[in-house]
């Protein structure tokens, strides 16, 4: 267990980069879509959709279980009353969670709009608007090394 925390750690945050790069390039495309108009193409997404919504699955289950194995999120677990009143317990486990939740849901239901669009047209608004949203969720609740009290690295060493 002792071993795992860091290693979990380390992947979790290596995988946000895949995350970040996969919402990017989804809104790069469906914005380059959108440009070219009318086509009855609905693939310039797919792909995209198929990478970040693949690297928020394995994000998510990294979370889940850093949620059994971290000490900060199992101090917090076991003393929610004071956890909610200590920054980084209450980021880990309260706010960051509960907004990457959300942010997947939106992710994962603009993925299947998507899917079912009729045009190309319209999965490119559909994937800039789903897509773009959950990135902009996803990207402010991630721990930045600028974020004083939650701050964690860019890369994490394991
Ligand atoms: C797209 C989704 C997510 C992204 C981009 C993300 C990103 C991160 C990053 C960058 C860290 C810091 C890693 C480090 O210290 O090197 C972190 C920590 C953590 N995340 Fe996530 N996360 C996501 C989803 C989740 C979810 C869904 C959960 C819970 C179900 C979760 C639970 C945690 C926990 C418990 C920690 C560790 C706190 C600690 O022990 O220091 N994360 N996350």
């Amino acid at each position: 267990m002792a071993a795992l925390y860091p290693f979990l750690l380390f992947l979790h945050g290596l995988t946000r980069w895949f995350v970040v790069l996969g919402g990017a390039w989804l809104v790069l495309s469906a914005l380059g879509s959108l440009g070219r108009g009318g086509s009855a193409d609905v693939a310039p997404v797919r792909t995209p959709w198929k990478a970040y919504m693949g690297s928020i699955h394995l994000q998510l289950l990294l979370g889940l279980v850093l949620l059994f194995v971290s000490p900060l999120a199992q101090a917090a677990m076991g003393d929610m009353g004071t956890a909610m009143k200590v920054r980084p317990m209450r980021f880990f486990v309260v706010e960051h969670t509960t907004m990457m939740l959300v942010a997947l849901v939106i992710a994962q239901w603009g993925s299947v709009k998507a899917r079912n669009a009729s045009s190309s047209a319209a999965a490119a608004r559909t994937s800039l608007i789903f897509g773009g949203l959950s990135l902009l969720l996803i990207l402010a609740a991630i721990p930045w090394p600028f974020m004083g009290e939650i701050a964690r690295p860019w890369l994490r060493s394991w």
